[in-house]
């Protein structure tokens, strides 16, 4: 092995990706906190378990909830959101990790096509995005609050 594949190796192996579980909602709400402006609360994500069309995922790492990722899906469509990683675990693949196996488990589901919006300036979460073959389709203007913002809609389509 290389030594960058052995790093990439060091860096994931203590990650794992799972179904969301009631245990790890006060962590989730804790870190959409910190990362958004307009954050989810625990309410929001318990009411999530309770739906058999919304499907979610959290990574733990060194033991800890680390993020999360979810999708709504309606007439064969799966719509992406709350992709979120806690500041101290990000840049270590886990964001990736968790939308590959979404979109693993989507397509297994029968999923034709996802979609997502995303800020205009999330560099970070775009490439993410576009490293997994999504693709913009247009601009949503003033999609966002706090700041006000345009969202890029970005689709995958089969
Ligand atoms: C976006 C977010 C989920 C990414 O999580 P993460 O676990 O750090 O992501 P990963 O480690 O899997 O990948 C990060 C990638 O972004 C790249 N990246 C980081 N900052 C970047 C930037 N400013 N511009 C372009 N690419 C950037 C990294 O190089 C890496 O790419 P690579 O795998 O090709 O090297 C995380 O930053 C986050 O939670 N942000 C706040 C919430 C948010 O914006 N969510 C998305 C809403 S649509």
């Amino acid at each position: 092995m290389s030594r960058s594949n052995l790093q990439n190796h060091a860096l994931k192996q203590s990650i794992t990706v799972r179904a969301l579980r009631d245990e790890d909602i006060e962590a989730l709400s804790n870190i959409e906190s910190e990362s958004f402006s307009m954050p989810w609360s625990a309410d929001d994500f318990r009411a999530l378990l309770t739906r058999d069309y919304c499907r979610y995922l959290t990574a733990i790492a060194d033991g800890e909830v680390a993020g999360c990722c979810g999708m709504t899906v309606i007439c064969g469509e799966g719509n992406i959101d709350n992709v979120v990683v806690a500041e101290r675990f990000r840049g270590r693949g886990i964001a990736s990790a968790m939308l590959s196996k979404l979109l693993a488990e989507g397509e297994e589901a029968g999923v034709e096509a996802f979609t997502l919006e995303v800020r205009v300036s999330n560099r970070a979460a775009i490439h993410i995005y576009e490293k997994l073959g999504f693709v913009s389709e247009g601009i949503r203007p003033r999609f966002y609050e706090k700041p006000t913002e345009d969202a890029n809609i970005m689709w995958r389509r089969k």
